[in-house]
C-alpha cells in the first residue's frame, strides 16, 4: 500500500482495433474484464476512495464495473486522447496532492509489486514523473522511449509519429506512470493536440516536464509480458494465456495438483483447497469454491459452484450453479445445473441430469436419469432411466421422494407427485398418483405370454 498516492485508470476509449460492439476494457482475460484487472491491481496499492476510473465510451457498463469494485469514476466527454482523459480528472484529483499513478485500462498483467517499484523509483529520484518501460521484440503500435546521448529519457514518440530511426527503438512506453501531483497539474494544459490524430497525448507530458527542468525517471522492467497492452483479440488471447498460467501456478504452489496445467482453465476468483487433483482440460470458472482432497476429472466444467471436501467430479461432467456436499460424487458425463444440490455422500453417475433438485445424503442415481424440480430424501435409490416429468407444456411441477424410497428402473414420475418414505416403485412404472409410505406401487400393464405365437 502507498499512503500518499491516488490511482487513475484510463478506460474511456472505444478500442477500435478490437473490432467489437463492446468497449475494449469490458472484454475478459483470465475470467475477469480488463478494467476489473486494473481496478483490482490498483486496490492493492491504494484504498478504494483513492482509485478512479475514467469512463466515456459505454460509460454505464464500465461504471458498473467500477461500482461493483467500490471505486469512483470520472466522466470523459469525447475521447480526445489519454492526456485529455487525465485532464478530465483535474477537478477531483488536483486537490488530493501527493502522487498520482496512471494506469491504462487495457494492461491486465501489470503486478502491484511493479507499481510499488515504480513509485519507489519516483520517490528516490525526487522525480516529477517515473514511467514504466520495457524492451520488446516487436514494438508495433507502442510509443517509443527516446533517450539522449547521456542515456536519459527525453521524450516518448507515438508509433505513428516515429521517424524510421525511432521505429527501430525496442524500448516502449507501458502507458503506466507515477506522477508527483503538483507538477502534473501545473503543466498538463501544455499538452497540445498537434499530432496527425489530433489527440491530447499523455505521453507528451514527459517532454513537457523535462523542458520545465523537472526530473523524469524510468523503470525498465525485464518482464515485458507484464506491460502487454491489449489492442486486438490476438493480444487478448495472449493475456488470457498468461493470466491462466499465473493462476494455475499459484494454485499448484498453494497445494493443488494440476495435471497438464497448460490445458486447464481456472478463473481469477476461484478457490481450491489443498490436495485436490484437477485433471487435464478441466475448466473451473466463476465464483467456484472447491474444498480439500477433491478430484475434478479431465474435461469437466465447474462453474459458479461450491464443492465441499472429498468431492469427486468424474471426467466430462458439467456442474453449474450447484452445491456438492462432502464425499458427493458426480459423473462421468453428469450434468448438474440451476441449484442442484448433492447432500453428503450422494452419488450421481453417467448421463444423469439434475436441475433444481436436492439429492439427499447417501442417495444414488447412477445411470441415465432426469431429475428436475425434485426434493429427494436420504438413502434413496433412483433406478436407471428414471424421469421426473416436471413440465406439462405450461408449468413446472415438483416431485417429492421420501427417505429410503426405491424407484425401480425406467420409472416415469408425473409431477406434481409424492413418493412416501420407504416406498417401492416397480420397474417400468408410470406413476401419476401419490405413493404412500412403505407401499409398493406398480404402474404398468401385466405381462401376457402367448404360447407358440411365433410359430403361427
Ligand atoms: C498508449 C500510449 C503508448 C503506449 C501504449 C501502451 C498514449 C498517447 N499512447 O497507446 O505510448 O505505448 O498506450 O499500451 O498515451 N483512453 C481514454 N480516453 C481516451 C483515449 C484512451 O480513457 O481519450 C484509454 C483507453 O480506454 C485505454 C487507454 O486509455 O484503456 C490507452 O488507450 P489506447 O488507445 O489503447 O492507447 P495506445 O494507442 O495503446
Ligand atoms: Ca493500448
Amino acid at each position: 500500500m502507498l499512503n500518499d498516492a491516488a490511482v487513475l485508470i484510463l478506460a474511456a476509449g472505444q478500442g477500435t482495433r478490437m473490432k467489437s460492439r463492446m468497449a475494449k476494457v469490458l472484454h475478459s482475460a483470465g475470467g475477469k474484464t480488463l478494467v476489473r484487472h486494473a481496478i483490482d491491481t490498483a486496490l492493492k496499492i491504494a484504498p478504494p476512495e483513492r482509485v478512479f476510473v475514467v469512463v466515456g465510451h459505454q460509460a454505464e457498463a464500465v461504471r458498473a464495473q467500477a461500482e461493483a469494485a467500490g471505486v469512483r469514476t470520472i466522466h470523459q466527454t469525447g475521447q480526445l486522447g489519454t492526456g485529455h482523459a487525465v485532464m478530465c480528472g483535474e477537478e477531483q484529483l488536483a486537490n488530493l496532492g501527493g502522487r498520482l499513478i496512471v494506469l491504462v485500462g487495457d494492461c491486465p498483467l501489470i503486478r502491484a509489486e511493479t507499481l510499488e517499484e515504480l513509485a519507489a523509483l519516483q520517490r528516490d529520484n525526487a522525480a516529477g514523473a517515473a514511467l514504466l518501460t520495457t524492451e520488446v521484440a516487436d514494438a508495433t503500435g507502442y510509443g517509443r522511449i527516446i533517450r539522449g546521448a547521456d542515456g536519459r529519457v527525453r521524450e516518448i514518440v507515438e508509433h505513428k509519429a516515429c521517424t524510421p530511426a525511432q521505429l527501430a527503438v525496442r524500448e516502449i512506453n507501458s502507458g503506466i506512470y507515477c506522477f508527483e501531483a503538483a507538477p502534473l497539474w501545473n503543466h498538463i494544459h501544455r499538452i497540445r493536440p498537434d499530432n496527425p490524430a489530433g489527440e491530447y497525448y499523455l505521453t507528451d507530458m514527459i517532454a513537457i516536464l523535462i523542458r520545465a527542468d523537472i526530473r523524469v525517471a524510468a523503470l525498465r522492467t525485464a518482464d515485458s509480458s507484464e506491460v502487454l497492452g491489449i489492442n486486438n483479440r490476438v493480444e487478448l488471447a495472449d493475456a488470457d494465456r498468461i493470466l491462466r498460467a499465473r493462476k494455475v501456478r499459484r494454485l499448484m504452489l498453494d497445494g493443488v495438483t494440476i495435471e497438464r496445467p497448460e490445458t486447464v482453465t481456472v478463473d481469477a476468483e476461484v478457490n481450491i483447497g489443498i490436495d485436490t487433483i484437477v485433471g487435464a482440460f478441466a475448466r473451473i470458472t466463476g465464483a467456484t469454491v472447491i474444498g480439500e482432497n477433491c478430484r475434478i476429472g479431465a474435461c469437466s466444467i465447474v462453474h459458479d459452484s461450491v464443492l465441499a471436501d472429498h468431492v469427486e467430479v468424474f471426467p466430462f461432467s458439467m456442474v453449474s450453479s450447484s452445491r456438492l456436499a462432502a464425499r458427493a460424487h458426480a459423473g462421468p458425463f453428469a450434468r448438474l445445473r440451476m441449484d442442484a444440490h448433492l447432500a453428503e455422500g450422494a452419488h450421481v453417475g453417467n448421463f444423469v441430469e439434475l436441475k433444481k433438485t436436492r439429492l439427499g445424503a447417501g442417495s444414488k442415481s447412477m445411470h441415465l436419469a432426469y431429475l428436475g424440480d425434485s426434493t429427494i430424501g436420504d438413502k434413496v435409490n433412483i433406478g436407471a432411466g428414471t424421469i421426473t416429468c416436471n413440465y406439462d407444456g405450461h408449468r413446472k411441477h415438483e416431485t417429492k421422494i421420501g427417505d429410503g424410497a426405491f424407484v425401480g428402473s425406467n420409472s416415469t414420475l408425473v409431477a406434481p407427485i409424492e413418493v412416501g418414505e420407504g416406498a417401492y416403485i416397480g420397474a417400468g412404472s408410470t406413476i401419476t398418483h401419490k405413493v404412500p409410505a412403505k407401499a409398493l406401487a406398480i404402474g404398468r400393464s401385466r405381462q401376457v405370454n402367448k404360447e407358440g405365437w411365433t410359430r403361427k
